[in-house]
């Protein structure tokens, strides 16, 4: 990656990559990505296309999971292709992951596509954070992970981003959110009740990382929260498809349930968007980003019918 001018995001990305490069000096060229002539579908065949054509050394910006905006992922098989190419063709992946357990709600499932890579012998970059998973939005919890041939290349790869990255830009890391990660929000000893059984109450202070137990009902949290947005996504296909609305995708609205994450790229233009926001006060982004996050079971029907009033239009 070293000496690096150029980074490969995909068309599109979240909005936020393009600032982030140009502002760390970078030009940000795109790749195939969605597949434009559907709008709500993966163009694999361009994507593939794209990223073979790239010289070896190119450093391509992946989304580990949960694609922003479009929550449109490749497949397990697709991943797979994908390492190999990279491998094959000596392309250097640097992955963000900002979805680990909230888009399928399992860890290890949202995370195959970077382990995918290292084990293709790719060395991936994983970019990661904890402001969704963990739900401390301003607290900026993340890391940056190398995973490196040896212990040799990791010490000269942590001595070299401390020396040209760390100390120049932030010095030290800003320690509150990171001990709110690893020490549970526990309620205080004295408002915690011994289980029947007598066993010892809960420590007010115990890591969510480090603690078994915690780690688990966190692991159920996360598949709770990501098992509510999939029921909002196929609740509100079930009320377009109930409405007539006609997808815009000419399909019958699954791309709603098959993409993943907090997101669904309904299809809609800049503006069905205006009208949404103008008529009906639905609100979302002008590339017809929806947050299914966001969603309850009683806005549904009255979203659904808002969608079809503006198709019709
Ligand atoms: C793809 C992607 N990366 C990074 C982020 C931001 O992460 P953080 O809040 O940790 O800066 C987001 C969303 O906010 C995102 O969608």
């Amino acid at each position: 990656m070293a000496g690096a001018r150029t980074i490969h995001v995909p068309d599109p990305s979240w909005g936020n990559h393009g600032h982030i490069f140009r502002s760390a000096g970078l030009e940000v060229q795109n790749y195939a990505y969605l597949d434009h002539r559907t709008g709500t579908t993966l163009d694999f065949d361009g994507m593939r296309a794209a990223l073979s054509g790239l010289p070896r050394g190119s450093v391509v910006l992946l989304h580990a999971c949960a694609h922003n905006p479009t929550g449109i992922d490749p497949s397990g098989e697709q991943w797979q292709e994908l390492a190999e190419l990279f491998a094959g063709r000596g392309l250097v992946a640097l992955f963000d992951s900002a979805y680990q357990g909230y888009a399928s709600g399992d860890l290890d499932a949202d995370a195959a596509s970077v382990r995918a890579f290292e084990a293709a012998g790719v060395l991936p970059v994983a970019c990661q954070s904890y402001a969704k998973s963990l739900g401390l939005y301003g607290e900026r919890i993340g890391a940056v992970n190398f995973v490196c041939a040896s212990r040799e290349e990791a010490e000269a790869v942590l001595s070299t981003v401390k020396q040209t990255i760390v100390r120049p830009a932030y010095s030290s890391p800003p320690l509150h959110g990171a001990r709110l990660a690893a020490e549970a929000l526990a309620p205080s000893t004295a408002s915690v009740s011994a289980p029947a059984g007598g066993s010892t109450p809960l420590s007010p202070r115990r890591q969510v990382l480090g603690d078994a137990a915690l780690f688990a009902q966190w692991r159920g949290e996360l598949r709770g929260m990501a098992n509510r947005v999939h029921r909002m996504r196929v609740l509100l296909a079930d009320a377009l498809r109930a409405e007539g609305a006609p997808s815009p995708d000419g399909g019958d609205w699954g791309h709603v349930v098959d993409q993943i994450g907090m997101f669904a790229y309904t299809g809609l233009s800049a503006s069905h968007v205006d009208s949404l926001r103008e008529r009906h006060h639905v609100y979302l982004t002008r590339d017809g980003r929806m947050s299914m996050a966001a969603m309850k079971p009683a806005d549904i029907e009255y979203v659904a019918r808002a969608v079809r009033s503006v198709l019709a239009e």
